[in-house]
């Protein structure tokens, strides 16, 4: 069978997939947003190829340098001089939504692309980049907060009312994870019986448990990845392609049979 053909016949398969479950659980890392012009992790020209995460994003290292954080994160998000906006990979998990054919999206990213996208259920499972809390007195800060005392060049920013360090709710290596978000995002991978693997290396635990809660109940998961991961061979169907490219077909396979059916009605 041809490339194409191929490939096609996977994302029909995929579609029926989506079409035919029950509950359908999206599981994201990293590589979903890196059309969107962030960089992932552990990619080619992941964000560790260029800051050693132990001293750069380990909590304990935080709480004695938090400078070092800061200066990444000045450097590679806030320093970017275009605002960042979901791409076709998230738009189409937003669109999956709103045709009713996705329940919930648990994300290991802390960027909120999916909820610019229009994505309602979003579980946020290593926290968010979108605000950031004083230490000391627990007042928050908005992102837009935080970018303006980076670009004044307050390379630790404070708080304005104790001047305690700011920490973004962001969370570290070595941080405990937030327990409310990871025990729903669990409930949810015990209650999936389908699951769409996109964009994540699958190196990092507890959330790399999630998708493997899916296939050992005996689930169904499609993984759609770069490149492999450590689960490959518990995948029904994998696709080593760019999430931008290939949601839109799944999307567009899932409207022919809906579209088809609404008319029947
Ligand atoms: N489409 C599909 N896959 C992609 C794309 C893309 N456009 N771009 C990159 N990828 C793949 C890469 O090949 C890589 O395997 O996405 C994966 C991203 O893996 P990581 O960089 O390890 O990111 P992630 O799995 O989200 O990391 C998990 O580790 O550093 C911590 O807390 C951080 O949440 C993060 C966690």
């Amino acid at each position: 069978m041809k490339l194409v053909e191929e490939l096609e016949e996977k994302i029909r398969k995929s579609a029926q997939l989506i079409l035919d479950a029950k509950v359908v659980v999206a599981f994201t890392g990293a590589g979903i947003s890196t059309e969107s012009g962030l960089k992932d992790f552990r990619g080619d020209y992941g964000l560790w190829k260029k800051f050693d995460p132990y001293y750069y994003a380990n909590y304990r290292v935080f709480l004695e340098r938090p400078k070092l954080y800061w200066t990444m994160v000045k450097e590679e998000r806030y320093g970017r001089d275009k605002k960042v906006e979901p791409n076709p990979a998230h738009l189409a998990l937003a669109e999956l939504e709103v045709m009713n054919r996705l329940d919930c999206i648990i994300t290991q990213n802390v960027d909120g692309l999916h909820q610019i996208a229009g994505n309602k259920k979003v579980i946020e499972i290593h926290g968010s980049s979108r605000t950031s809390h004083c230490m000391k007195c627990k007042r928050e800060f908005s992102y837009g907060e935080i970018a303006a005392k980076l670009e004044l060049d307050e390379i630790t920013p404070t708080c304005n009312d104790c001047r305690g360090v700011l920490k973004s709710d962001t969370v570290l290596f070595g941080e405990p994870l937030p327990v409310e978000p990871f025990n729903e995002a669990l409930w949810w991978a015990e209650s999936a019986d389908l699951m769409l693997v996109i964009g994540s290396s699958l190196t990092v635990f507890p959330a790399a448990e999630l998708p493997k809660r899916v296939i050992q109940r005996g689930k169904k998961a499609i993984l759609i990845n770069l490149t492999e991961t450590p689960f490959d061979a518990d995948f029904d169907l994998i696709f080593y392609e760019k999430a931008g490219k290939i949601l839109p077909f799944f999307v567009k396979e899932v409207r022919k049979e809906i579209g088809h059916t609404k008319e029947q009605l």
